[in-house]
């Protein structure tokens, strides 16, 4: 090992290990160990399988170097099954991925795709998108499922409301998040090879996130997300929220900020203390044509891009950059999916080659540069 392990911890299915620290700010970098895989943190987590488009093939996954996926709990859940998951031996062989997995608990997407979901004490209770039938999904339920998937890391089913509700409906949704993560922890039936972690809620106010943050840290997990973010919220009170977590959160176990995956975030964020991320963006917005690079976004159109024989960016090493130019890409439009695909392989490159660039400038101190430099260029460009 060249690097001294700073501060670590072990929990049954996991060892986090910070190996350096940014001296001015918060950041740091780690290793990850799971039961599938070791990562590198700060990291980006890419969704794996979304069953449209703009999903990525595992092989595509491995080329980028991504470390963990993120697969899709309700999908999975509905379709194969717990049954058929558990007989293929879980996801990982299922869908040929040896290296780290995430699954989201399932009521997100339900209570944000779905108009109809409506939550009780008991779980959260959607029409199914498939047939139409009223579903209920408990906090058991979902580990049930969670636990046939079998990924490293699942995460407890949370009351989540939008961040710009007030009242009494916050309050209300994070005690009922943490009398939640009790009973997802109770039906848990393999703690020792896959990890739950809570999700810490409270909306904007200090005093709910502060006790959501006491309660959950007695808990004992092996990491912790912050959640509820990302809702249309200002900057500062996001900043503000991830800010007090990261203060309080022990310090050598892992935090997660889900949700989030806007370069600025991923920079403000990992100098903030948060050592994972994921977010769809990359992804669903390669379907609109958009590409991520260092000097912004780039919508590809054929009006603008129609004779432009340069790759979306000269210093990616992507396999689209390599290979693609412009005009190709615009020439190809979004209703074509290898269009798609390739901005989408793009995008992920670009999302992995940010993480790694953090990583490097906080192993030599020089992240607070890497910070100016990245926002200079991103925001004012390089000329
Ligand atoms: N994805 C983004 N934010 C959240 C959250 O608060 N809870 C869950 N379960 N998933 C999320
Ligand atoms: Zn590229």
């Amino acid at each position: 090992h060249p690097h001294p392990v700073l501060a670590s911890s072990t929990s049954p299915a996991l060892r986090f290990e910070i190996l350096a620290r940014c001296s001015t700010t918060k950041a740091r970098v780690s290793k990850l160990h799971l039961p599938h895989f070791t990562a590198d943190t700060p990291m980006f987590m890419p969704v794996g399988t979304q069953g449209t488009m703009k999903g990525l093939t595992t092989d595509q996954l491995r080329m980028l170097d991504c470390h963990v996926i993120l697969g899709n709990t309700y999908h999975l859940g509905h379709r194969p099954g717990p049954e058929i998951l558990e007989a293929a031996g879980g996801l990982h062989r299922f869908m040929d991925w040896d290296r780290g997995m995430l699954t989201d608990s399932g009521g997100f997407q339900m209570v944000s795709l779905l108009k109809l979901a409506e939550i009780t004490e008991d779980g959260v209770e959607f029409e199914s998108p498939h047939d139409g039938s009223r579903m209920l999904l408990t906090p058991e339920k979902s580990i049930e499922l969670q636990n046939s998937i079998g990924a490293d890391i699942m995460m407890q089913l949370d009351d989540v409301v939008s961040s710009l509700t007030t009242g009494p409906r916050v309050e209300e949704a994070m005690h009922r998040s943490i009398r939640w993560l009790d009973r997802c922890q109770r039906a848990h039936r393999y703690p020792d090879r896959q990890n739950l972690f809570p999700i810490i809620q409270g909306g904007l106010n200090p005093d709910l996130r502060r006790t959501c943050l006491d309660a959950m840290i007695a808990r004992n997990a092996p990491g912790y997300a912050i959640g509820g973010l990302s809702g249309g919220e200002e900057k500062d009170q996001f900043w503000r929220v991830v800010t007090q977590c990261t203060d309080h959160l022990p310090e050598a176990k892992p935090r997660y900020c889900m949700g989030v995956g806007y370069a600025e975030d991923l920079v403000v964020c990992s100098a903030l203390g948060v050592d994972m991320y994921d977010c769809v963006f990359p992804t669903r917005t390669a379907r609109f044509g958009h590409a991520l690079t260092r000097d912004g976004g780039l919508t590809l159109k054929f009006s603008k891009h129609g004779r432009d024989y340069r790759p979306i960016d000269d210093a990616c090493s992507c396999y689209t950059c390599q290979n693609f130019t412009r005009a190709y890409l615009a020439a190809l439009g979004t209703k074509e999916t290898v269009g798609c695909h390739l901005l989408s392989i793009h995008n992920i490159a670009f999302q992995m080659r940010l993480m790694r660039d953090i990583r490097e400038s906080i192993m030599d101190d020089s992240f607070p540069a890497f910070v100016r430099s990245f926002m200079h260029r991103y925001f004012i460009g390089a000329g």
